[in-house]
């Protein structure tokens, strides 16, 4: 017989009959002729009730199972007559795959986030992180279903790469160098005698390569891992996180605001739609406020602010932050947070950045001062979205490159295609991870990445 899952069998409007479902067992509570399990399989949030009779042959056994033990269940699935659950199961046959020990770490109390980090293996087994998982891989799917019906294309960029798209130099360098003994020219490392023949590092971004390939196929966007050695222990960076970035051609700063407008709102109605079940749970256990936030953001109109506009605003507002605000710095967290969640109650799109503090394929503008950067302002997380109309014509690119100090030998592929077929091109990118904490309202990056890296912190 095969096995269905749960989360199928909830679904289904009538008993299905004889069924076999396989998972572990949440709690057991005896009574004088019932042993009566709740079995979950991780497919989704609730478990499914079995009902063992007195009268089946290993029931000594069926008392021994604990909690974290391992059991195949068949039997037939009726309407339960007991409250809390449509279905339960009546078991013909239990067999048991394996006896946890009292020892297993998750018994029924609930445990602290921190706790749990240290047993990242085993949290997923916990409501709560099994819904943030299912959450994660629903919403990578809503993804790829947003641009599939857009007619975007799906493009791999790599991930060892030769280039810091970002120009902030906080890459993680790939060598395959003795480094305790690398062989030196002049007094430097030798890079040319290393695996790629010069200096090579995990990407920070798949921009540069879907800047390409949106100037062949039109609309692109990649969706991967991205690495930046920011040595920033904050509750909103990791060492390794998952970016999406799509990459449109004929495409202005507005079409791009656009964009990421409906594509938040997408994905925050996806869910709500989508992870009902599981939404609930972080509704009632993690963040009271998460349904009228996720309603804020599908329906209002996103406020689009220039940057000087967004600096007035924050130094009107006579409230100290810990970073001073002024023209010609980037704006902090804390001043994100603050237009979004205070002054504008709503989603934010904070535009035209001084060019002084923005990489270096941003489009200048007429001013010759600001850049076409947006960045998507949500409230709790602030930044989920960063990107910019890209610089296509050639002279301002060349010009802008040697203000930031950037080899044009290293970009000439880059370089070729504002020289070939050149069009005026948008993109951006949004942080996955961000997205996990705004729509389940977590509040730590660490706590939605199945294994976490940061700074000091590699175990699993
Ligand atoms: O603003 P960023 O640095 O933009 C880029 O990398 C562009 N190349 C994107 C593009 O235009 N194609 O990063 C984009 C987003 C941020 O808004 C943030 O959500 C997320 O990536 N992000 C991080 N998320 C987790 N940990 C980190 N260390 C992050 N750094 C950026
Ligand atoms: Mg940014």
């Amino acid at each position: 017989m095969k096995r269905t899952k749960i989360l199928r069998l909830l679904k289904s409007d009538s008993p299905a009959g004889r069924v076999l479902i396989k998972g572990w067992i949440r709690t057991r509570r005896d009574s004088k002729d019932f042993s009566f399990i709740e079995l979950n399989d991780g497919s989704c949030l609730k478990n499914m009730q079995i009902v063992a009779d007195s009268a089946l042959d290993n029931y000594e056994d069926v008392k021994k199972l604990t909690t974290g033990s391992a059991a195949a269940v068949s039997g037939e699935l009726i309407a339960s007559p007991g409250k809390g659950q449509k279905w339960e199961i009546r078991a013909h046959k239990i067999e048991i795959i394996s006896i946890a020990p009292e020892s297993y770490p998750l018994q029924k109390k609930r445990h602290t986030d921190e706790f749990l980090r240290t047993i990242a293996h085993l949290r997923p087994r916990t409501n709560k992180y099994g819904a943030a998982f299912r959450i994660r891989s629903e919403l990578s799917y809503a993804i790829h279903k947003f641009f599939r019906d857009r007619d975007f294309r799906y493009i791999h960029s790599p991930i060892l790469t030769g280039s810091d798209c970002e120009g902030a130099g906080e890459m993680f360098s790939v060598t395959t160098l003795d480094i305790g003994n690398p062989p030196k020219k002049e007094g430097n490392i030798d890079y040319a005698l290393d695996f790629f023949g010069r200096e090579a590092n995990l990407t920070v971004s798949g921009q540069l390569s879907a800047e390409m390939f949106a100037l062949a196929l039109g609309d692109v966007y990649t969706f991967g891992p991205t690495f930046r050695a920011e040595n920033s222990n904050t509750r909103r960076h990791a060492a390794e996180f998952w970016m999406v970035e799509p990459e449109m051609a004929f495409c202005d700063l507005t079409g791009n605001m656009d964009i990421a407008e409906e594509f938040i709102k997408y994905l925050t109605v996806y869910i709500m739609e989508e992870c009902k079940d599981d939404l609930e749970l972080f509704a009632k256990f993690v963040d009271k406020k998460l349904m009228r936030t996720l309603e804020n953001i599908a329906s209002s109109d996103y406020v689009r602010l220039p940057y000087r506009e967004a600096v007035e605003i924050l130094k009107r507002t006579g409230k100290k932050f810990e970073y001073a605000v002024d023209y010609g710095k980037d704006l902090q967290t804390e001043h994100e947070r603050y237009l979004t969640e205070h002054h504008f109650k709503k989603p934010v799109i904070v535009f035209d950045y001084p060019k002084t503090i923005k990489p270096f394929y941003m489009r200048v503008n007429d001013d010759n001062e600001t850049v076409g950067a947006m960045d998507l302002l949500v409230p709790s997380v602030g930044e989920i979205i960063g990107g910019s109309q890209r610089e296509e014509r050639l002279e301002s690119l060349r010009s802008r490159m040697k203000e930031t100090g950037l080899p044009e030998e290293d970009y000439w592929w880059y370089m070729d295609t504002r020289r070939f077929g050149t069009v005026p091109h948008s993109g951006f990118g949004l942080g996955f991870e961000r997205l996990l904490m705004l729509v389940t309202g977590i509040r730590n990056i660490r706590d939605v990445i199945p294994f976490p890296r940061t700074p000091n912190s590699i175990e699993f």
